[in-house]
């Protein structure tokens, strides 16, 4: 068993944890929207206006802040006006990107609202920038948000009503485009940039404060940040409609989902953590332009990517997820944690059925994924003030495949071997009045972790309470066993400014302290 020793000063703030961190990101894509969250009224599985009662319930309790909407890929070939009206009168359309599968426009922006209402959600709507219109993006605002009545108002807003919601829907965040370096029109920074000030200038609040979302890099691609904010710089400043520049960052895979070695599990777990050097170097980049920090750093799309499951149609990316995936999330939420000061948005891919889900679903069949319960787990860091800490913690080493050139799905590896390493324990910590929250992971796939948390300063801590979500390495949840992996109940030991606690191999675990004297 290895020693991680942990300094927190709960008087150490770095900012408010913004609650948009524990976002996330559903899309027509798969069995994402249709059979994962909407069933339909008609359905004999239990809805609330044909959403799914148990995936309510479920989201509910991870307090999901934020969901952007309809894509990804799907947004930029989306007509939001084929998702208004009658549902029985919307046009079928053809998803290009997911299958060429039809999209009924069953779930359209009025529905889509309603379901974020009903988990207590925000809604953030992805506008179509490579096969649309600005006037197309201005109007579903203006449909979205401008206020009716009786005697006034637009003709948007009057077919909202007629659409069943007089009231404004509010949708304050708005998005401009998606990855429009590829499949959102595959633009140059400098083209995109053009096109996004074009888009943004008609963007309009109505009233209400938006929050309006540039498309930052593929990976951590800092040429992109570079050229786009340079581009906005020199022809476009002082450019004020723009609160957020968003990035993409899949992790990818090693091995299969389910399917693993020990070294496999190392390398993605080495994977995930390089998030931070994306936010580091981005924000770093950012900076460069944006000295006030006026912008907000977003991740909207992150996660693990597996090949397909056997069986399951390859355009759907329907996945499996294990408890190396939950540390994934674990390691990867606590980086924004740390990050707080800079970023103020990450939409885990994708909620239900696709990728890196929090919820699978098969018919009447739901189960939560290690992720899902991470998201439970975490949910105390939301709003609450990030703090610094030091973690002295020993190194795991591990074997890696010298890696040439890495896409989402695959590496092109080189047989010549080299070393690879990843903390054996990261995490991150957070206050609240005067409850002291933690997170931790421990990668190692054998070893316990010893942890001692020394707290600095004058709080004393009264009293802990801990949780682990922990399994061998490949553990999971399916349909036939769906509590394989689930939060249980830890003891910590406290003593004044000190607690002792210990980690199983392959764990997340999360410590409430509340706190006296500071
Ligand atoms: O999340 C799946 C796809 O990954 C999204 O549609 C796209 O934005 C990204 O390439």
């Amino acid at each position: 068993m290895s020693t991680t020793r942990i300094t927190i000063n709960p008087t150490d703030t770095i900012a408010t944890i913004n609650p948009n961190i524990y976002g996330h990101f559903a899309e027509h894509l798969g069995r994402c929207i249709y059979d994962g969250i909407w069933v339909g009224e008609e359905s004999p599985i239990p809805n609330i206006h044909g959403f799914r009662k148990d995936v309510i319930e479920t989201l509910r309790r991870m307090k999901v802040p934020v969901i952007r909407w309809p894509g990804g890929c799907f947004a930029d070939d989306y007509h939001w006006q084929d998702g208004i009206g009658p549902r029985s009168q919307r046009p079928r359309r053809i998803n290009i990107h997911w299958g060429e599968v039809i999209e009924t426009n069953q779930v359209g922006t009025i529905e889509f609202v309603q379901f974020c209402r009903l988990i207590g959600a925000e809604p953030y709507f992805c506008g179509n920038v490579g096969s649309g219109t600005p006037r197309e993006l201005r109007d579903w605002i203006e449909y979205c948000n401008f206020p009716v009545s009786d005697l006034s108002g637009s003709t948007w807003a009057q077919q909202r009503a007629a659409d069943g919601s007089p009231a404004p829907l509010d949708v304050t965040y708005w998005g401009v485009g998606n990855e429009n370096w590829g499949c959102g029109g595959n633009f140059s920074p400098e083209d995109y940039c053009t096109e996004f000030r074009r888009f943004a200038s008609f963007i309009r609040g109505f009233g209400k404060k938006l929050n309006v979302i540039a498309c930052g890099p593929a990976n951590n691609d800092v040429e992109w940040t570079d050229r786009f904010f340079r581009k906005l710089h020199k022809d476009y400043w002082p450019f004020n409609n723009i609160d957020g520049f968003a990035a993409h960052y899949y992790c990818g895979t090693a091995g299969t989902a389910t399917q693993y070695t020990e070294e496999e599990w190392y390398r993605l777990l080495e994977k995930g953590l390089r998030m931070e050097e994306l936010v580091v170097q981005q924000r770093a980049a950012m900076d460069a332009w944006d000295p006030t920090r006026k912008i907000g750093l977003i991740i909207d799309e992150w996660g693990t990517w597996h090949p397909v499951e056997e069986g399951t149609n390859p355009a759907f990316l329907y996945q499996q997820n294990t408890i190396r995936d939950a540390i994934v999330a674990a390691n990867t939420l606590d980086i924004f944690n740390r990050h707080a000061d800079k970023v103020v948005m990450a939409n885990i891919a994708q909620m239900v059925n696709v990728l890196q889900a929090v919820i699978l679903t098969e018919g009447e069949n739901m189960l939560v994924t290690p992720t899902g319960y991470v998201y439970e787990m975490y949910a105390p860091h939301q709003g609450a003030q990030s703090l610094r800490l030091r973690v002295e913690t020993p190194e795991i080493h591990f074997q890696k495949t010298k890696i040439l050139q890495t896409s989402w799905q695959s590496a092109l590896q080189k047989g010549e071997k080299m070393e690879g390493n990843i903390p054996a324990v990261s995490g991150s910590a957070s206050i609240r009045e005067n409850v002291l929250f933690i997170s931790l992971t421990n990668s190692h796939v054998h070893e316990e972790a010893e942890i001692v948390v020394n707290l600095l300063g004058d709080a004393r801590a009264e009293r802990a309470q801990a949780r682990v979500l922990s399994g061998e390495i490949h553990a999971h949840n399916t349909f036939d066993a769906p509590h394989q992996v689930v939060p249980q109940p830890m003891t910590v030991d406290v003593k004044n400014q000190q607690l002792h606690v210990v980690l199983p191999p392959a764990s997340v675990v999360t410590i409430t302290v509340v706190l006296s004297g500071f």
